[in-house]
């Protein structure tokens, strides 16, 4: 028995129906049905154990070897070129356009207690004082019984203290005011000296209260220091940190520490000391505490009181920053509302 091929028609089938391959799915299931296992080229094989005849098996057999060469050139001719379209969609979909710009990022912005803390000691040190610093951690001797205020004084009740021990001998400090005791130990007179940090005191969280905030504590000490050089170097800081316009008002009080004691204000600097809501009418506004340091101050430090005197004045940071930067409540400076860091 005879057999032939009809190679043109089956090229020609083939041909058609690997021009509507699109993928490597389909063209695998294609490949499978001429080349497979139980494919086109392997039944044509089979039929070979049908011819008898020595020389037409040879014939046929070189025949079909020839169809399926060129099955295969067929195939990889398609294989590449799918490949190749595989290629360019993966290189159009990672395509990066280099020259858009890019998105802008937001940048950190300052605090505000940090910032103003900044401003206040550009001013001191503008008129030749030095930052000092001390820990937020304080012994009560350095808190209180060195700056004249000893167990038994009623003003050790004017600030609710947290104590850190039992014995009430380790605290958080109330004040900046301890830094001036170790500045004074530390070095001899003269010496001026401004101390920003935080302090703590056990008061409910509130538009003007805080059991966290910060203190600029300043202290100088000479000869011959009077109430007359506080308050020209408070003026002058007034001046240049809310405007040349504000005065300065001191207002007889009291802190152990210092003799005479005073509360400072500055006029309005919303109406001028005309009187508003701000100032609730008086034209002043209070922004801290001072006085001459109190001669028991030097005596626990070993100064000389009778050589060395000195002014110290203690300033609310973030009373400052409010009054100047116009804001209504205490928590806005630390809840990090973005609106609000955005426009400060
Ligand atoms: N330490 C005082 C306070 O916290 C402020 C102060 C400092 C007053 C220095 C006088 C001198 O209220």
């Amino acid at each position: 028995m005879a057999l032939t091929i009809d190679r043109d028609e089956i090229i020609g089938t083939l041909k058609r129906e690997i021009q509507e391959i699109t993928d490597m799915q389909e063209f695998q299931n294609l490949k499978s049905k001429y080349l497979g296992k139980k494919g086109l080229i392997k039944s044509l094989m089979n039929s070979l154990k049908d011819i008898d005849d020595v020389e037409l098996k040879k014939e046929y057999g070189k025949s079909v070897n020839e169809l399926k060469e060129e099955l295969e050139t067929l195939f990889d001719e398609k294989l590449s070129e799918l490949k190749e379209k595989e290629r360019e969609e993966k290189e159009k979909k990672n395509w990066v356009d280099i020259t858009i710009p890019g998105a802008r990022r937001k940048i950190g912005k300052e605090n505000l207690i940090t910032k103003t803390r900044k401003e206040i000691e550009e001013i001191f040190i503008g008129m030749g004082f030095s930052v000092a610093e001390g820990p937020e951690i304080e012994n009560s001797w350095y808190n209180f019984d060195a700056l004249n205020t000893p167990e038994w004084h009623p003003a050790r009740e004017m600030q609710d203290t947290f104590y850190l021990s039992l014995d009430k001998e380790k605290l958080l400090r109330t004040h900046t005011s301890p830094v001036q005791v170790r500045t004074m130990l530390k070095s001899k007179p003269p010496l001026a000296i401004i101390s920003p940090g935080r302090v703590y005191r056990k008061d409910e969280l509130d538009a003007t209260h805080s059991p966290v905030f910060h203190q600029v504590e300043g202290l100088y000490v000479d000869r011959n220091v009077s109430v007359s050089h506080l308050k020209m170097y408070l003026e002058v800081f007034a001046q240049k940190f809310f405007g040349n316009k504000v005065s300065v008002l001191l207002r007889p009080s009291y802190f152990p520490f210092t003799e005479p004691s005073f509360e400072v204000d500055i006029s309005c600097i919303f109406c001028g000391g005309k009187g508003c809501n701000v100032c609730k009418n008086t034209g002043w506004i209070e922004i801290l505490g001072a006085g001459l340091v109190h001669p028991n101050v030097f005596q626990s430090v070993n100064y000389d009181p009778k050589v060395w005197q000195g002014f110290a004045f203690g300033m609310g940071i973030e009373r400052v920053a409010m009054l100047k930067y116009n804001i209504p409540d205490l928590r806005e400076l630390y809840k990090n509302d973005i609106r609000f860091i955005e426009n400060s």
